[in-house]
Parts: C-alpha cells; structure tokens; sequence
C-alpha cells in the first residue's frame, strides 16, 4: 500500500492502549486545563486519527512561519497549512496540559499537551500566517475571520490524544480514522484507490466525476471522505449530506466500488493550500489518487477556479508526495450528448449547452418544494435536501 506521507509507518496520536489511556486520562484531571479552539480540537483529532502523520503534535512560531512561508517545517517536512494551538489566553509555566474540548457538553479531554512553548505572534506574524494560507487577508473570508479571532498565544509542543470528539460518536458509520481507513482498503484487496473531497452533497456532475477518474486512473474503487466538521452558515450540514451520498451509492454505484467515509476537521476555505493538505491526509489514509475539481476547497471568488490543480505544479516539488492527482475540468451534463462530460471534453458547447445551477438556485427550488432537473440531480438524493431545506425554511 502506499506509504504514509514523511515516512514508512503511520504515525496516529490516538493512545489506543486501553490501560494506558486510562491512566492518560486519569493524570490528566490533575493537570492545568486549556479549553482549545474549535480550530485546535479538530487539528487534535486529525492528528489522532493518523490523517496529520507524521506531525507529532502542535508547531512552534518557527515551523508555522516557515509552512506558511515555504511548505516546510523548520526541519524539512513538506506540509502546507500550519498546525496550531493558538489560544487567547496564557497557559503560565504547565508543562504538561490538559486540553479541552470546545465542542463537547462539560469539555471533557480531548488530548494531552505536553509545552514545549509559548510565544505571542505579532501583527506581522499573524497577518504573514494568514495571508499566506488562505491567499487574502480579507476578513469576510470565513477561514480567515476564524483563524484571526484564534489568538495569538502558540502553545507548541507533541500531544496525545483520548478521543475523537464529537465525530465518533455522531458519525460512527461514516467517521473513520486513516489506520481504519487503510485497513478497510487491505481488506477490500484494493490497490489504486481515488479518493473524493467533499464538504457538500454530490450531484451528478460529482457522481459522474468520481466514475470517470476511477475508470481514467484505473482504480479499484473510490473513497468518498467528507468533512464532519464545522462549516460556513449556509453550508448543508454534515448528517443530511451524509445520507444523501449515502443515496446516492447505494442506488448509483456498482456494489462494492465505494466507501463512504468521513473525517474530523473544520473547513477552512483555504483553496489551494488546502487541498494540498487534503493530498497528505489522503495519501495517510492509503490513497493513490485524489480528486481535484473545480474551486477545490474554495468560497466565493477568493481563488481562481484552478488555483487548487496549479498549485501541485508550481508549489508541490516532485518528490514531496506519493499520491496523485486526478485533476477534473468543470463537470456538467452536456443537453447535447445526453450525459455528464468534463467541458474540456466539449470544446463544441457554448455554456448553454449545459445543466448549470448554482447553489443558490438549487437551494431556492427545494426550498419552495420544486423537484431539481434530473439532469443535474438524483431524484431520491433531492428529495433527502428537499426535506431539509423544507424543515429549514419552516423553522424560520
Ligand atoms: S470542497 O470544498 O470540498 O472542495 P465540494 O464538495 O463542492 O467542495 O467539491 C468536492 C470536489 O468536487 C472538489 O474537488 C471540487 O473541485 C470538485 N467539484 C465540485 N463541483 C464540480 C464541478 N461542477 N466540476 C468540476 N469539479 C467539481
């Protein structure tokens, strides 16, 4: 299978030994406490769940400046978006922490700290971070009026890790770890395996994407993996996109031909360099390919539509990864052909020639109880969003 990004074992902070995380989480009550940012809880479960591998736990000022700055740590390892504790308040001299959960009634442990150091970002520093990770400074862009309101203090330092938040227990058929993940493809006796991004629910253009890189990579079968996290208002949340994908493989994919599967982390809009990000934990999770579509990862007009494809050719040396990237033209059923196609593939249609609705649109129809085309969406998989958006509208 292929390795795991850094090195040849995977590296999960999960304490999975039962005795030991007992006695983790009993020293822990006696530990100083810091209850962590959404932001932070969700880079604990990532790392906990092997997707950060082989990241030993939270970076220091100098590794984030330096991801952010040249996508490598201090040290040398390739990684695009820093992974930070960062917290308004101070935690004093603690050696060891406590960290607590933001998202989880009475903030229970999530993980362990141990400080190796507290530094406070400038102006300069923060606004370096931000602009270099999200491209924009610009404080209606939802990832960075989340990283700017973090706060400044970077608690840096290797953690381990108790649980998995919310995510386990709200998700448990589709929240998977990237070891759970490996082994199911071990077990499936997949080789080439092409891995899907979502945050939202799929469509046709999607459902027909996923088939067309499976057959062109020649993959076994596909991994859908969507974000269990927090989003952006307005965006369809994690349960009902979960069971309207979950529709639509039940109803439109060859048996055992897709896993659908679900990871812990907030969104963060961050566009190109996240989806170099999305690249590293998917290779962690034993893919060989991941799907890069279009405004992979994107908000609003903050990123050209290909930036996310570009950047794997001007910012990702050769050697740095060992997953690939099946990059997708903008996908739409084609009036013409009577199919999906990647436009690249039409060079004849003009943009009418194409089933195009936006987000927007497609919220207004089912809001108002109008079925979306079938062109552009399943039938059984409108009907789940109908549903939510109807209970949306009359809970206003
Ligand atoms: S994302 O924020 O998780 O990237 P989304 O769930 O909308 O958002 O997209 C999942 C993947 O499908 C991304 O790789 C995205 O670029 C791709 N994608 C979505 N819609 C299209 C489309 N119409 N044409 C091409 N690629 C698309």
């Amino acid at each position: 299978m292929i390795q795991p990004h850094g090195g040849t074992d995977l590296k999960p902070l999960f304490v999975a030994d039962a005795a030991e995380q007992r006695a983790l989480a009993d020293a822990a009550t006696r530990l100083p406490s810091l209850t962590v940012s959404s932001a932070a809880a969700a880079n604990a479960v990532m790392l906990g769940a092997g997707y950060f591998s082989p990241l030993p736990g939270f970076m220091n000022k100098a590794d984030a400046l330096s991801v952010a700055r040249e996508m490598r740590t201090a040290q040398g390892l390739f990684w695009p978006v820093p992974c930070l504790n960062l917290t308004g308040e101070s935690v004093g001299s603690a050696q060891r922490i406590a960290l607590r959960d933001p998202n989880v009634e009475g903030g229970p442990v999530l993980a362990v700290q141990d400080v190796q150091t507290v530094e406070v970002l400038s102006d300069q520093e923060l606004a370096l971070l931000a602009e270099q990770v999200f491209g924009t400074l610009d404080s209606k862009h939802p990832g960075v009026a989340t990283f700017m309101s973090l706060g400044r203090h970077v608690v840096s330092g290797p953690i381990r890790v108790l649980n998995y938040s919310y995510f386990a227990r709200e998700f448990p058929d589709t929240f998977r770890t990237a070891p759970q993940i490996r082994q199911a493809i071990a077990e499936a006796g997949w080789n080439r395996v092409v891995a899907f991004q979502t945050r939202n629910p799929m469509h046709r253009a999607h459902e027909e994407l996923c088939k067309m890189a499976q057959e062109a990579v020649n993959a076994d079968g596909v991994l859908i993996h969507m974000l269990l996290g927090k989003l952006k208002a307005g965006d369809i949340p994690a349960d009902v996109r979960d069971a309207a994908i979950r529709k639509m493989v039940e109803l439109y994919f060859p048996r055992n031909t897709v896993m659908v599967t679900g990871y812990g982390f907030d969104m963060l809009y961050a566009g190109p360099r996240e989806a170099v990000l999305h690249a590293i934990f998917r290779q962690n999770a034993g893919c060989t390919h991941l799907i890069v579509g279009r405004d992979h990862a994107g908000v609003g007009s903050y990123y050209g539509p290909f930036d996310a494809q570009s950047i794997f050719d001007a910012r990702v040396p050769k050697d740095a990864l060992r997953i690939q990237i099946f990059r997708a033209d903008n996908t739409a059923f084609s009036r013409k052909l009577g199919r999906v196609v990647m436009m690249r593939d039409a060079p004849d249609h003009t943009p009418e020639d194409f089933v195009q609705l936006s987000g927007t649109k497609v919220r207004e129809l089912l809001a108002a109880g109008h079925p979306l085309p079938p062109e552009f969406a399943r039938p059984e998989v409108a009907n789940i969003l109908m549903e939510y958006y109807q209970r949306e509208e009359s809970g206003k």
